[in-house]
C-alpha cells in the first residue's frame, strides 16, 4: 500500500467517530506523502488559507521583501511603454489571483482594451477583483472565468471561446509577482506552454521576474527582522493541526531561509528543534532534530536564463524593464 493509499485508508477508519470537520483528502495525501519522503516536504500553494493569504500580504508590507514594492515601481514608470508594445485592442487575461493594483496600472495606460479577463480557482477571490476593477474602468468589459489555470483542458477550452480578430488584435496574459519562481523550471516551462498553445502567434505574455542578487538581499526578504515570514510558513503547520488532525506543534519548528547558489533558488525550511514524533490524521511521523520540512522554492533568474525558459516554452523576448537597482523584472514576450 503506497503511503497515500495509507493515509486514505487510516481517514476512512476514522469515518464515523466524531470529527468537526470533512478531511481534505488530497490535502491529507499531500501532505502525508511530502512527510514521507527522505527529504521531507509540503506544498506551497497550500500556504494560502485565509490566514496566510493576511501574512503574504503583511510580508509585501516588510522592509526586507523589495520584490512588490519594486514591480509596482516598475509598472508606474513603464506602463505607457508597455502598453505601447502591447498596442490597441487588446484582450488581458490574468491566470491566478492577480493584485487589482498591478493589472490597474496596465489596464489604465492601454489604447482601446477590448477587455479583462481575470481567471483564478476562486470564485470569491475573482468577485472581489472583478468589483474593484469595474468600478476603477465603468467602461471596460471585465469578464472573469472560474478555472484551475494548472488543467489544460480547462485553459483549452476556455481559450477556445475568446474573441479574436478583428474584434481583438492581441490577447497578452498578464502574469505578475514572480509567481513563476515559485515553479520549478521544467514546470514553469509546461506552465508557460499550455498558454502559447492557446494563444496566436504575436499575442503577448507580460511576466513579473525576480532577479538574481546579493544573497544577503535575498536571504533578508525570506527572513524579516519582524518575523512575518518566519509566521507564514509555521502558518503551514498550524493549518495542518487543524485541518488535518495533527500534531506538528509550530513552537518546536524555526523558520530558515537559505538560497541555494546551485539551483539559483530560495528555499524555506522549516527546522524541528527537537527530536519528535507527531501525529498526523493516525499516522505517526518522527522527526530528527535538526531535520527540515522543505516548504517552498523560489527561483531567481536572469534575463537571460528567464528568456532561455521563455523561449523552450514558445516564447520570444521583446522587451524587459528592470528598476535601477537590477533587482526585479518585468519582461514582454510574444508568441513565436
Ligand atoms: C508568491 N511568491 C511569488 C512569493 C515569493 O517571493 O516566492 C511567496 C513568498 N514566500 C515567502 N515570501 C514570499
Amino acid at each position: 500500500m503506497s503511503t497515500a493509499e495509507q493515509a486514505l485508508a487510516v481517514n476512512s477508519a476514522h469515518e464515523g467517530q466524531e470529527s468537526e470537520h470533512q478531511i481534505d483528502q488530497e490535502f491529507l495525501i499531500e501532505v502525508t506523502d511530502g512527510l514521507s519522503s527522505s527529504q521531507k516536504t509540503l506544498p506551497c500553494k497550500y500556504f494560502y488559507d485565509e490566514k496566510g493569504s493576511q501574512l503574504f500580504e503583511a510580508i509585501c508590507e516588510t522592509p526586507e521583501y523589495y520584490v512588490t514594492r519594486t514591480e509596482c515601481s516598475i509598472y508606474e514608470r513603464y506602463a505607457s511603454e508597455m502598453a505601447a508594445l502591447i498596442g490597441e485592442k487588446a484582450l488581458l487575461l490574468e491566470p491566478g489571483a492577480g493584485s487589482v493594483k498591478k493589472i490597474g496600472m496596465i489596464l489604465e495606460k492601454l489604447t482601446n482594451p477590448v477587455g479583462f479577463v481575470p481567471m483564478d480557482i476562486s470564485q470569491e477571490i475573482l468577485q472581489y477583483s472583478s468589483d474593484v476593477l469595474s468600478q476603477q474602468f465603468p467602461e471596460m468589459s471585465i469578464d472573469p472565468i472560474v478555472i484551475d489555470f494548472l488543467n489544460k483542458e480547462q485553459i483549452h477550452q476556455i481559450f477556445s471561446t475568446l474573441p479574436v480578430r478583428p474584434l481583438v488584435n492581441k490577447r497578452v496574459i498578464f502574469f505578475p509577482g514572480s509567481t513563476i519562481g515559485n515553479f520549478n523550471p521544467d514546470d514553469a516551462i509546461v506552465f508557460l506552454k499550455q498558454f502559447a498553445e492557446n494563444l496566436y502567434s504575436g499575442d503577448g505574455l507580460l511576466i513579473g521576474v525576480d532577479l538574481v542578487k546579493d544573497t544577503a538581499i535575498l536571504e533578508a526578504a525570506y527572513d524579516d527582522k519582524k518575523g512575518i515570514t518566519a509566521q507564514f510558513n509555521k502558518n503551514l503547520l498550524d493549518r495542518i493541526d487543524r485541518e488535518l488532525n495533527a500534531t506538528l506543534s509550530t513552537g518546536s519548528f524555526s523558520h530558515r531561509a537559505v538560497f541555494n547558489q546551485d539551483k539559483s533558488r530560495i528555499e524555506m525550511h522549516l527546522v524541528s528543534d527537537i527530536e519528535q514524533t507527531v501525529c498526523l490524521d493516525g499516522n505517526k511521523v518522527s522527526f530528527k532534530q535538526s531535520e527540515t520540512i522543505h516548504t517552498e522554492n523560489s527561483y531567481k533568474y536572469t534575463i537571460d536564463s528567464f528568456s532561455l525558459l521563455a523561449k523552450k516554452a514558445g516564447f520570444q523576448l521583446e522587451k524587459v524593464w528592470k528598476d535601477d537597482n537590477d533587482l526585479f523584472s518585468v519582461h514582454y514576450f510574444s508568441v513565436i
